[in-house]
């Protein structure tokens, strides 16, 4: 019997278990920031290599790139950020905390009331009518509206003007749209043709985030296609569909997966559509595919003074390109695959055991590697590791019982533990333990690299 696990709970385990870490903890923390320990970043990793497998490597069109996080400040006045990346925030006269009036109105009517489609007068009004009390405080004094830009601005060089200003990015989009031409003229790219990249992202984000939902800093996964007119609307599907396969390719099982179309489209989106995930906190996007018409693009040509145009080899015919955009956000997607993959498992004894239950692919370490007893099995043991290590991600666990070592490997998600034992020594043969049936089954030394891999892929 499995029980369902409270988001406390996780965060707990995470802490406990090295995957996840309040960020600058000794410092008594800073709001909305975490870090990854030692099991999270290899869970991190998989996922990447997982969605560049399937975004990048797969896909004979697509190419990557690695664009700087600190960009020209033009490019975020042409992609509309400086105007109105912005998040509408009303602050209690009493307790002077400060709230996102859409995210009030959505918590106020349990996910009933879809605050994105409304106008901040609408919000203000709905706030007003329904008589909403301040969460933290409880009495009802709320400011109008006001529009705080989420961007992060920081000075380059040693003077603090305003000509000075840079942003740390808030997407990693716009590394991609303003390498189109290089990225096309380089390798000779004909549309359609997409350009991938992962990496790190940040949003003053003011509201409590729900462990790591919502974080200031953060990492991306985008993938922008660029295609003729008219294509668009065949890609845009095509990529709604690759979600929920490249999701579902992770492990998360396709009952908790749902799309929520975009009632308020951005004024430059054809069509949008978010990915959401049944967290036990309710549904939440994990992942949006957007239409992004020729907007991007046309922007940065407006800007920059650079000419955005793609020539037709066929028909000469010149052209400035739409953008299907698939965007993922890499720590929502592992908050889902660990709010999945944990459970608390009640086994025929009645002992409990904790359990993640990953995906081969993406389990942090496939293989622990085990020492029966320190003093005599040890250094076999190393041995062991050194021939599994050329291959797998491995874990070396020396310290207490069998038993309580196999229960942490349980509790990390470890697909296998090794036992090295004096049947290692005198005969050559280990033990090997699977995680989730805990059978054992002996395996003679040479074959052992060759049994796990075949056991992963099954
Ligand atoms: N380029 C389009 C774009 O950035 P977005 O919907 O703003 O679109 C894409 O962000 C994804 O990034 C989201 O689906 C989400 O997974 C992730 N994301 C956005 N804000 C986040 C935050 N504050 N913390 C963690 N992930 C976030």
């Amino acid at each position: 019997m499995e029980k369902k696990i409270s988001m406390e709970k996780l965060v707990n385990h995470c802490k406990n278990m090295g995957i996840i870490f309040p960020g600058s903890e000794i410092y008594g923390g800073l709001a909305n920031s975490w870090d990854y320990g030692p099991v999270g970043i290899e869970l991190k990793n998989n996922v990447k290599k997982a969605w560049w497998t399937a975004f990048v490597q797969e896909s004979e069109h697509s190419m990557g790139v690695d664009a700087s996080i600190l960009m020209n400040p033009r490019v975020w006045e042409a992609s509309g950020h400086v105007a109105s990346f912005a998040d509408p925030l009303m602050d209690c006269r009493e307790c002077k905390t400060r709230h996102r009036a859409d995210k009030l109105i959505e918590n106020h009517s349990k996910g009933g009331v879809n605050a994105d489609a409304m106008s901040n007068e609408e919000m203000e009004g709905y706030i007003i009518s329904h008589k909403f009390a301040c969460p933290v405080c409880g009495k009802h004094n709320f400011t109008p509206i006001r529009q705080f830009n989420l961007m992060f601005q920081t000075n380059r060089g040693v003077t603090q003007e305003k000509t000075n200003i840079i942003y740390l990015r808030p997407e990693t989009a716009q590394g991609e749209f303003v390498n189109f031409l290089n990225v096309q003229r380089s390798l000779r790219m004909k549309l359609p043709f997409g350009i991938g990249q992962i990496g790190k992202a940040f949003r003053n984000e003011i509201t409590p985030g729900n462990f790591t939902f919502r974080t200031i800093e953060f990492e991306q996964m985008e993938h922008q296609l660029f295609c003729k007119e008219g294509q668009d609307q065949d890609f845009y599907d095509f990529y709604k569909g690759k979600s929920m396969e490249f999701l579902g390719g992770l492990g998360l099982p396709a009952e908790k997966l749902r799309f929520k179309d975009h009632e308020k489209l951005a004024h430059y989106a054809k069509a949008a559509c978010d990915v959401e995930y049944q967290f036990n906190f309710g549904w939440g996007e994990i992942n949006g595919v957007h239409n992004r018409t020729d907007f991007d693009l046309s922007r940065h040509q407006e800007f920059s003074g650079k000419n955005m145009e793609y020539t037709d080899p066929i028909t000469n015919e010149k052209f400035i390109p739409y953008v299907v955009e698939a965007s993922y956000g890499l720590d929502r997607i592992i908050l889902a695959l660990l709010d999945n993959a944990y459970e608390i498992e009640t086994l025929e004894d009645g002992t409990e055991r904790e359990v993640m239950r990953f995906k081969p692919e993406i389990a942090p370490f496939k293989v622990g590697v085990m020492p029966l007893i320190k003093k005599l099995h040890a250094e076999k043991a190393h041995e062991v590791y050194r021939i599994l290590a050329k291959k797998f991600r491995v874990i070396f666990d020396e310290t207490g019982s069998i038993g309580k070592r196999y229960r942490r490997q349980d509790a990390i998600g470890t697909h296998f533990c090794v036992t090295v034992d004096d049947e290692t020594i005198n005969n050559g043969t280990v033990t090997v333990r699977f995680r989730d049936s805990m059978a054992q089954e002996v395996v003679k030394l040479e074959d052992l690299k060759d049994f796990i891999s075949k056991k992963l892929e099954d």
